[in-house]
């Protein structure tokens, strides 16, 4: 089972980025940790703070991996061309957001993603990338 995570714009950032939203951790760190629970499934990781990386990404990835994990941060509320990418591809996407998106801003309560994605998973903090990848290899 071959998976990847892709990270929108400034979850590079993440664990010096408003912890107070997003908290401590880089995902880096989380990602050894997730490496390391889901032994048997090849996890890649990706992050751009790029409309088009993401998309070339999703290209590139989208008719051969068994699934991929969006955080297309900021883009999600944006990006008519990340939201047809993931219509255009084969591979199931599950859209995940750390923060409880709809506790937020109203701009931040619609996504251009979800109407493509298999499913959704917001507001578990970085428990929500684990909980994606679990639903994926069910
Ligand atoms: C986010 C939520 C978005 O609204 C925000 O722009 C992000 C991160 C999340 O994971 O909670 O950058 O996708």
């Amino acid at each position: 089972m071959k998976l990847i995570i892709i990270n929108g714009p400034n979850l590079n950032l993440l664990g010096r980025r408003e912890p107070e939203v997003y908290g401590n951790q880089s995902f880096e760190d989380y990602f050894a940790t997730l490496q390391f629970k889901f032994k048997t499934t090849q996890l890649e990781y990706f992050q751009s703070n790029i409309e088009g990386g993401i998309i070339d990404k999703l290209h590139e990835v989208g008719f051969s991996y068994d699934g991929i994990i969006l955080n297309a941060a900021a883009y999600t509320h944006t990006s008519v061309g990340i939201g047809d990418a993931v219509k255009a591809i084969e591979a199931p996407v599950v859209e995940v957001h750390i923060s409880n998106t709809f506790k937020r801003e109203d701009y931040r309560h619609h996504s251009y993603i979800s109407a493509g994605a298999k499913g959704v998973i917001v507001g578990f903090g970085l428990q929500s990338y684990d909980l994606a990848i679990q639903s994926l290899i069910a």
